[in-house]
């Protein structure tokens, strides 16, 4: 049966980055929402033309665009075994439609994990992001995850670069966005038993390493937990 993690959390909450180390830790793919808008947008499909008008502005998708993306991603060959999502679902309606695709796909959501962390430390982290320009997209903060050299990737050597959606307006209102309406997903999977909320405001590893247990206990709920 394919495993599907979910990553919810506010903007700048470490999604992306707990999702490369639940990706290499699983052996699945990061199927990231935001990351498919940027590249249709960098290859100006009509999705990412359309896309662009409401992510310039800090707004979601609509969903019926949304959620024909994921599904068609979800259906790639590496996805076989299960995905780890971040960014999505952030509606109820999405969240509905995930449950329906992945029942298709003879899966379900099996544990969602909330990165909990508050507006303030969301703005500080998003302000000093830096990405790398490779797939994989590695990650820097200029005070909490510095590269060794400025501007240069640690692992791959490319450049670093910032969003464009990471200017002070649009990151407010990113936040906002959340709390208004992907926060009541929390409670629904939490009435589906589905939710383990991460303190996302403790060093990288230390999230990871709880971001692990949780998903062991959801995967493995049989085996004794430390
Ligand atoms: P998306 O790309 O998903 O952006 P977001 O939700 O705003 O989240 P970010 O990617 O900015 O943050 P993150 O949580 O990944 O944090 P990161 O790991 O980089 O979405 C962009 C847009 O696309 C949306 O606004 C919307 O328009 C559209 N969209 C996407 N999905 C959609 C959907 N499902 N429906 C409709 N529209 C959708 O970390 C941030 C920084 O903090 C980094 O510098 C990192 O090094 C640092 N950091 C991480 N963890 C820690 C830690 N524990 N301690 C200290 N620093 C840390
Ligand atoms: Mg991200």
């Amino acid at each position: 049966m394919p495993t599907y993690l979910l990553l919810i959390g506010g903007p700048g909450a470490g999604k992306g980055t707990q999702a490369q180390k639940l990706r290499e830790g699983y052996g699945l793919p990061q199927v990231a929402s935001g990351d498919l808008f940027r590249d249709n947008l960098k290859r100006s499909t009509p999705l990412g033309q359309l896309a662009r008008q409401y992510m310039d502005r800090g707004e979601l998708v609509p969903d019926d665009v949304t959620i024909s993306m994921i599904r068609e991603r979800l259906q790639q060959p590496d996805a076989a075994n299960g995905a780890v999502l971040d960014g999505f679902p952030r509606t109820i309606p999405q969240a509905m439609a995930l449950d329906g695709l992945l029942a298709e796909f003879g899966g379900r959501v099996n544990v969602v994990l909330y990165i909990q962390v508050q507006p303030e430390v969301l703005l500080a982290r998003l302000a000093g992001r830096w990405i790398c320009k490779a797939p994989e997209q590695h990650t820097y903060h200029t005070l909490f995850n510095p590269p060794k050299q400025p501007g240069v990737c640690d692992i791959d050597g490319t450049e670093l670069y910032q969003r464009a959606d990471d200017t002070a307006e649009v990151q407010s209102r990113r936040i906002k966005v959340f709390f208004e309406q992907t926060a009541p997903l929390i409670d629904y999977f939490r009435e589906r038993g589905l939710m383990a909320e991460i303190d996302g405001e403790q060093p990288i590893a230390e999230v990871t390493a709880a971001m692990l247990a949780a998903v062991e206990a959801a995967l493995h709920p049989e085996a004794p937990q430390a």
